[in-house]
C-alpha cells in the first residue's frame, strides 16, 4: 500500500522520538512491502521561530491532504512567558480542530517488568487493561477566554453533539474489549457535566450488552492508584483526560510508554505519545522512544488498516520490555538510539519468521 504520512518533530525531545517512529514505519514498509512517503512539517515553538506562527500554512495544507500524521511534541520553556502573544500549544490545539479529531484514544497496558518500576505495589497492578477516550476538540480548551488586569475567564461549552459522538465511539471500543463504559465527571458542580451525564445515560440505552458507571472525577483520580484493573474503557471530557491519563500513565512504569490516537476526522489521524516535549532531558538522547512507536503501531493500524503490521511493532515493543537494557525512566542506561535500534532489530526477527 502507498501512504503519504506527514512528521511534526515539534520541540524538546519530539524531534527525537518522532525519528524513532519514522525508523520504526520505514522498516516495516520495506518488510511488508509498502510505499510510506514521509514529509516532515513544522510545529510548534520550532514554528513560530522559523515562521512566526505556531501552525503555519504549509503545515495546515499538508495536513489536510495526507494520510495520517506522526508527532513528537511540542513547547518548552523558550516560549512559555506568559505574556507571550503566541505559543507552541497553540499549534497543536489547532491541528486538532482543523482535523476535527474529537477522540483521543490513550491505552493503558502493563507489562510484567516494567509494572515493577510502578509506584504502585504489583498486586495493585495486576491485570491492568483499560483505554481512555478522552474527548479532544471542545471544553474549556476551546471556549473563549477573557483577560484583565485583575481577572481572567476560561469558557467551559459542551454540545449534545460533541458528547454524544464522544460517548458513541467508547461504547463502540467498548464492545470489543470488557464491555464497560465508566463516563467520568463533576456533575456534582458542572452544569457541563451534568449534560454529558445524561447524554452518556441515554447512548447507553442503545448499548444493552456493554454496562456503564459514573464516576465523579476527583474519586476516579483515586480509584486509577487503588484499584485500576476494574476499569475497562474510560470516556470522559478534554481537561479531565489530559490529567488522568498522565497520572494513569506511571501504572505502566513511565509516562514515555503512552502511546495515543486522535481520530474521528473527515480526514487524517494523529498519532503521538501522550507526553509532551521533556525540556529536562532534550538532546541528551535519554528519551524514551516506545511511547512513540507504539503511537506509529496505532497509525498503522488505524489510519492504514495494516493490523499484522502493527501487532508486528507492538510484539517487538514487548520483546524489547522484556529483555533489552531500557532507557532511564524505565531504570535503565541505554540511550534513545539504542532502544530504537532493539525494537528495529526485533520488528526484523518477527518479519522474518514470519
Ligand atoms: P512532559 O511530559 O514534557 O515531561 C514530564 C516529565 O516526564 C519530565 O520529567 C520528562 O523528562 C519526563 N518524560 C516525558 N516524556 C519522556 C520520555 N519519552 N522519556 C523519558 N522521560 C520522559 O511534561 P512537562 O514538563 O509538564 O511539559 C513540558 C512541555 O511539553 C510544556 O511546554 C508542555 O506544554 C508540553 N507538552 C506537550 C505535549 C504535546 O506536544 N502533545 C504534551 C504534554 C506537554
Ligand atoms: C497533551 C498535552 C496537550 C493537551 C497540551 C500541550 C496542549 O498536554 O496532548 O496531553 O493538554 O492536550
Ligand atoms: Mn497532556
Amino acid at each position: 500500500m502507498k501512504a503519504n504520512i506527514v512528521v511534526l518533530p515539534g520541540d524538546g525531545i519530539g524531534p527525537e522520538v518522532a525519528a524513532a517512529g519514522v525508523a520504526v514505519l520505514r522498516q516495516v514498509a520495506e518488510r511488508f512491502g509498502h510505499e510510506f512517503t514521509f514529509t516532515e512539517h513544522a510545529i510548534g515553538g520550532d514554528a513560530i521561530d522559523r515562521f512566526g506562527d505556531p501552525l503555519p500554512p504549509a503545515t495546515r495544507d499538508a495536513l489536510l491532504a495526507c494520510d495520517a500524521i506522526l508527532l513528537g511534541a511540542v513547547g518548552g520553556p523558550k516560549w512559555s512567558d506568559p505574556s507571550a502573544k503566541v505559543r507552541p500549544e497553540q499549534g497543536l490545539l489547532a491541528m486538532r480542530k482543523l482535523l476535527g479529531v474529537f477522540a483521543n484514544i490513550r491505552p493503558l497496558k502493563l507489562h510484567p517488568r516494567t509494572a515493577e518500576l510502578s509506584p504502585l505495589k504489583p498486586e495493585r497492578t495486576k491485570g491492568v487493561d483499560l483505554v481512555f477516550v478522552r474527548e479532544l476538540t471542545g471544553g474549556i480548551y476551546f471556549g473563549a477566554k477573557t483577560r484583565s488586569e485583575d481577572d481572567a475567564t476560561d469558557e467551559c461549552r459542551y454540545s449534545v453533539a460533541e458528547v454524544e459522538r464522544v460517548v458513541r465511539h467508547a461504547f463502540e471500543l467498548a464492545r470489543s474489549r470488557k464491555k464497560k463504559v465508566t463516563s467520568v465527571d463533576k456533575a456534582n458542580v458542572l452544569e457541563t457535566s451534568r449534560l454529558w451525564r445524561s447524554v452518556a445515560t441515554r447512548v447507553a440505552a442503545d448499548y444493552p450488552d456493554v454496562e456503564l458507571e459514573h464516576q465523579l472525577v476527583d474519586s476516579m483520580a483515586m480509584h486509577l492508584l487503588t484499584r485500576p484493573a476494574d476499569y475497562d474503557v474510560i470516556v470522559t471530557e478534554n481537561m479531565f483526560g489530559d490529567i488522568l491519563t498522565d497520572e494513569a500513565s506511571v501504572l505502566a512504569g513511565s509516562l514515555g510508554l503512552s502511546p495515543s490516537a486522535s481520530v474521528g476526522g473527515p480526514g487524517a489521524g494523529v498519532y503521538e505519545p501522550i507526553h509532551g516535549s521533556a525540556p529536562d532531558i532534550a538532546g541528551q538522547a535519554l528519551a524514551n522512544p516506545l511511547g512513540t512507536i507504539l503511537s506509529a503501531a496505532m497509525l498503522l493500524r488505524h489510519s492504514l488498516g495494516l493490523s499484522d503490521e502493527a501487532e508486528t511493532i507492538e510484539a517487538a515493543v514487548e520483546d524489547v520490555l522484556s529483555q533489552a537494557n531500557l532507557t532511564r525512566d524505565l531504570g535503565g542506561t541505554a540511550t534513545t538510539h539504542a532502544v530504537t535500534r532493539a525494537v528495529l532489530d526485533a520488528v526484523q526477527a518477527k518479519a522474518e519468521a514470519a
